[in-house]
């Protein structure tokens, strides 16, 4: 199959979330286009069965292939952590998750070999962000702990609350105990928590951010594929953004966190896929 420097690159999650990723690709790949679809009928994937995501997420980058897209980031660390493996195999596109990238910087960073993990619950129990980094490092111990507070917690917009805080420091004090130097942000809403979970956990732990290393991780794959887009996009919409369900919602979230302004959200019938 050809594919197109100029195509833009499909970007998922099970809804907002992942437009903490798109971000980092806007910020740090600003000549690619993006196609971003958020399931938010769907949403949370962090409770699901395995093969319940891999169901959607194999309808999602079906109906992803429609838009052209050259290459995918799966932004969910859910997705990523049960159905990346699968899709990869399955279909015949470039495709990236959000947790390589984490594990990777995340055994770069840590001094003392005690690396935590943040995440949703099927995250944490998939064993994947351990897992990925043993083989890089069999010496370093790693630590979960799920908080699927946070994600409902980021959704009404409490990021500065201190009922948010009360529940980080619940959450965190078990990695603290365990005297991590390194923290993952193992789920797409947590970078939004970024400063207060920094200042929980002090200045001598690091935080990896896999929106972020995944955005670089994404500029490196095309650029082994030749697929980076070298020309600037004159294009008067070069993000468009679709939905499962609630786009109103989807685009007032969106507008908050993302430096563009988002003026169109489309629905579509993702079970069509
Ligand atoms: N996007 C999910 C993740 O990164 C969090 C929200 C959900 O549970 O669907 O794991």
């Amino acid at each position: 199959m050809s594919l197109d420097r100029e195509a833009p690159i499909g970007v998922f999650d099970s809804g907002v979330g992942g437009l903490t990723v798109a971000r980092e690709i806007m910020r740090n790949l600003p000549q690619e286009r993006i196609v971003y679809f958020g399931d938010t009928a769907r949403v949370p994937y962090g409770s699901k069965s395995k093969e319940t995501i891999l169901r959607y997420s194999r309808q999602i980058i079906r109906f992803l292939r429609t838009q052209d897209v050259k290459a995918i980031v799966v932004a969910c660390n859910t997705a990523s952590a049960l159905a990346l493996e699968v899709v990869e195999q399955e279909f015949d596109i470039p495709i990236i998750g959000v947790i390589k990238p984490g594990a990777k910087v995340a055994v770069e960073t840590t001094k003392n070999n005690r690396i935590g993990v943040i995440g949703t619950r099927a995250t944490i129990s998939s064993g994947l962000y351990p897992s990925l980094i043993a083989q890089r490092n069999p010496d370093i111990s790693v630590f979960g702990c799920a908080c699927p507070l946070f994600v409902p917690l980021v959704e009404e917009g409490w990021t500065k609350d201190p009922l948010t805080e009360e529940v980080a420091r619940r959450y965190l004090k078990e990695l603290q105990e365990k005297d991590v130097d390194t923290l993952i942000l193992g789920c797409t809403h947590y970078p939004l928590l970024r400063s207060m979970i920094g200042r929980i956990m002090g200045s001598n732990v690091t935080l990896v951010n896999p929106a972020y290393e995944t955005a670089l991780a994404l500029g490196r794959m095309l650029d082994a594929k030749g697929l980076r887009n070298t020309k600037d996009t004159c294009e008067e919409f070069p993000y468009r953004f679709y939905v499962s369900d609630a786009a109103d919602r989807f685009k007032e979230f969106a507008n908050s966190i993302l430096p563009y302004d988002v003026e169109m959200t489309q629905q579509i019938r993702i079970e069509e896929y």
